[in-house]
Order: C-alpha cells, then sequence, then structure tokens
C-alpha cells in the first residue's frame, strides 16, 4: 500500500519536472548555448562547463511554468496593439456607423466615411466644409475648432435634404500639431419624435380632462350662485356634470388600457380563440346601441370555428370598438355587415371586415385616424361621447397580436375597416 503511494509521488513528481523542463526549454537551450560558445572561445577547462550545463538543466526542472492562459493573453493584447497602430486612421474611420468628416486646416473634407456620404448630399473629400454645411452654430463650431481657439465644439444641426433630419454634431481637433480634424453626427431624429409624441400625448390628455372639468366646475358655480332655487335647471345641469365625469371615466379607463398594453407587448404563446364567437358575442352585446343608432347589423360569418392565435377580451376590444364606430359614425346609412373569411396558403389569416354605409372617412384623414386623440370631426365624436382613442387601442392590441388593421373608404359610400389575424 505504502509503495503505491510512494510510486505515485515519484510518477507525479516526474511528470511535474517533465512539464516544466517543457516549458523551460527555450531558456535551457539558449543558457546552454550561451555556456557553450563562451568555454569555446575562451579555451575553459571541462569540468566548469559541464557544472554550468548541469546548473542549468537544474534550473529548468525547477523553474515555475507561466501559466498559459497568461502568456497567451499577454501576447494577444500585444498582438492586437501592434495591430491597431498599423490600422489606417481611414479604416477606422470606415468601421464608424455614424456620419464622419475629417477635415484639414483649410476646413476642406479629407476623409468621409461611408454613413456620411450616404446621409448627406454630394459630400467628398475636397469639399468646403464651411460651404457645405451652413448653419451659423455649424460654421462657428468648425471656426473655432479650425484655427485651434477650442478643442472640441458640440452643436445642433438639421439637414433638411432629402428629409429633415437632427443630428448633434461634435468638431474635434485631432492629436496635437496634427493640423487635422473630425467631425462626427449623431442622429437624435427618433430621440426627438419620441419627446415630441411624449409631449402631444400629455398635451391631449390633459386638454381632453380639463374640458369636462371646466364645465363641472361652472355648473357647480351656477347651482351654487343664480340657479340656486330653480329645480328644473338643477336637474338639467347634475345631468350634465354626470355625463361629462362618466365621460372623464371613460378617458382614464382608456388610457390605462393604453398604458397596460404597452407594458405588455408580447402575446402569450399557445393562446387561440374562436374569432367568430368572439364577432357573434360583440354584435349580441352592442345590440341595444345598433337599435338606439336605427342600424341594421347583418352577419355574413359562414358557421364553421375559425381559430387564431390571441386573446379573447382583447379581440372583443378590438371588434367592438370598430362595430361602435360603424354604428355611431356611420349612422347615417343605417346599415353594417360584418363578414368573416379565412385566406388559405402559407399566410393563412382570418380576416374580419366590418362595413358601413355611412358618410366615410375623406382620404387625407385616413392614414391618421389610429393615432392617439385624432378625430376626423371633434365636435361629431365628442357628440358620440368619443375619446378618440378607440382605434389607437385597435392597433396596438393588433400589433401585439402580429395582426393589422386595413381601411377603406369612399366618401357618401361608407368605410369597411378589415382586422387581419394570423391563422393558428
Ligand atoms: N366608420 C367610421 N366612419 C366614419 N368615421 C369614422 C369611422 N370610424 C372612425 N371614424 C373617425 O375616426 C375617429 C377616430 O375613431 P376612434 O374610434 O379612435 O375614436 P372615437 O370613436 O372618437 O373615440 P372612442 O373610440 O375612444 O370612443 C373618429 O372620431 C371618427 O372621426
Ligand atoms: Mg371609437
Amino acid at each position: 500500500m505504502a509503495d503505491t503511494r510512494r510510486q505515485e509521488q515519484t510518477r507525479r513528481l516526474l511528470s511535474l519536472a517533465a512539464g516544466r523542463f517543457a516549458n523551460n526549454r527555450w531558456m535551457f537551450g539558449a543558457g546552454a548555448a550561451a555556456v557553450l560558445g563562451l568555454a569555446s572561445y575562451a579555451g575553459a577547462p571541462k569540468a566548469p562547463v559541464f557544472c554550468a550545463l548541469g546548473f542549468l538543466v537544474f534550473a529548468a526542472f525547477l523553474a515555475p511554468n507561466r501559466p498559459r492562459g497568461q502568456r497567451h493573453a499577454g501576447q494577444t493584447a500585444a498582438t492586437d496593439r501592434g495591430r491597431l497602430e498599423g490600422l489606417s486612421a481611414r479604416s477606422l474611420a470606415e468601421a464608424v456607423g455614424d456620419p464622419l468628416i475629417v477635415f484639414d486646416r483649410a476646413g476642406t473634407a479629407v476623409h468621409v466615411n461611408q454613413a456620411a456620404r450616404s446621409a448627406f448630399n454630394a459630400t467628398a473629400p475636397g469639399l468646403s466644409l464651411l460651404m457645405k454645411f451652413r448653419a451659423p452654430e455649424m460654421q462657428s463650431a468648425i471656426e473655432r475648432v479650425r484655427t485651434g481657439a477650442v478643442d472640441n465644439e458640440v452643436v445642433d444641426y438639421t439637414e433638411r435634404v432629402p428629409i429633415e433630419r437632427v443630428y448633434r454634431a461634435t468638431v474635434s481637433a485631432i492629436g496635437r500639431g496634427t493640423g487635422l480634424n473630425v467631425v462626427v453626427f449623431k442622429d437624435q431624429s427618433e430621440a426627438r419624435r419620441i419627446d415630441r409624441m411624449r409631449a402631444d400625448f400629455i398635451a391631449n390628455a390633459s386638454h381632453e380632462l380639463r374640458t369636462p372639468l371646466a364645465s363641472i366646475s361652472g355648473f357647480v358655480e351656477t347651482l351654487r350662485g343664480p340657479a340656486r332655487n330653480d329645480a328644473v335647471a338643477r336637474d338639467n345641469f347634475l345631468q350634465i356634470m354626470q355625463n361629462q365625469t362618466a365621460r372623464m371615466a371613460r378617458l382614464i379607463d382608456d388610457l390605462l388600457s393604453l398604458s397596460r398594453l404597452e407594458m405588455k407587448p408580447y402575446l402569450p404563446p399557445g393562446a387561440t380563440v374562436d374569432v367568430r364567437q368572439v364577432v357573434e358575442s360583440v354584435i349580441d352585446s352592442l345590440a341595444p346601441l345598433a337599435r338606439e343608432s336605427g342600424v341594421v347589423v347583418e352577419r355574413n360569418l359562414g358557421d364553421q370555428p375559425l381559430e387564431a392565435r390571441g386573446d379573447r377580451d382583447e379581440l372583443f376590444q378590438v371588434f367592438e370598438n370598430l362595430l361602435e364606430n360603424a354604428c355611431k359614425y356611420g349612422q347615417a346609412g343605417g346599415r353594417v355587415v360584418v363578414s368573416v373569411e379565412i385566406a388559405g396558403g402559407p399566410a393563412a389569416e382570418v380576416a374580419v371586415t366590418i362595413r358601413d354605409f355611412g358618410p366615410g372617412i375623406p382620404e387625407e384623414h385616413i392614414p391618421r385616424v389610429t393615432e392617439r386623440f385624432y378625430r376626423v370631426d371633434v365636435d361629431n365624436s365628442r357628440a358620440q361621447k368619443g375619446t378618440g382613442l378607440g382605434l389607437a387601442i385597435v392597433k396596438h392590441i393588433l400589433t401585439r397580436h402580429n395582426g393589422r388593421l386595413t381601411i377603406w373608404s369612399k366618401p357618401g359610400e361608407g368605410a369597411a375597416f378589415t382586422v387581419h389575424l394570423p391563422a393558428k
């Protein structure tokens, strides 16, 4: 037993020593060559030479290894640094995704990268930047950096052709005394658009809430003053106030609905819905509104189940909104047709169309009706107790369902809203 352990230890020691010797072989080789070279040059006796060689062998067995990874990482970093230093500034500039222009002391472009060539028309080496970028802030930034007054300057710049884009331009000197400068453009258009949308949204939402609030506050004042003892006026005003609070509540519900939808952009996998059955129940639930509006709802639904991937409650909200709009705004046509179709093929889809025969939507408004708070006729929508958020909610839900909404309309002939959903 003890023998086996001793053998195992010896084996491990030998393998460690062999590994160290293999790793340090270059050190040993170099040392041995130096000793032999010196010995033959100086004609030294053999004994000290053998001693020196023996010492080198001994050292090669004992000297610890440098970890492989560390050696490798050190070598890689050194090679990478070398490669970076050998890299041309031109290839570096080309690799930058933002528009970038290198220019000289005279303000003439020396290099224009690919992104700058596609962002700015007719921009090439040799062009004078002061001629190209005429905005006073850009001119002053280029001028100040070019003449060495400052090392760098950041300015906003708007390019109007081919489409308006807003950039944040950073103009900087390259190194010290190179006489070269660079301007890099960061596109801010998308961020600005989102900021504007957010500001518009808040302005619209507060305006929509302020209107009924102002009306309620006016009636409260009248009830406390001139109409204090007028029972008929009091009933009348209280009714209006109730309607206004209901409108505010509806608006808040719609806003919450939109924000909830924004919080959950993806549909859980595996959810399926019988679209025909959802459409049937929406028509049933809106029967009182149809009756009130004097509209007959015709069903063209077939009788087989039509399965689509989707969330039942959300799709209910979609069809409810569309049918409600058809009854409210297409009232004059006196009839609404709801039809369901399935398109086969590789992109199988279920299409539900809600068609009314009312006044329709003028062509220029069609692309905008799904925007939040957008109404074709604001007074008519308010009179119909609309908040202008219905179609925005529809669009959001359909995006979540990987579906889409198409709108057809001819003024005087009505409108048709079609919901396309991927079939299961
Ligand atoms: N079938 C239709 N015929 C004519 N105009 C329509 C029709 N459907 C929608 N519109 C127009 O589109 C606008 C936006 O509709 P949307 O459903 O988003 O809002 P709303 O009906 O005013 O309010 P909400 O649906 O929140 O009650 C409506 O105000 C209306 O002007
Ligand atoms: Mg609506």
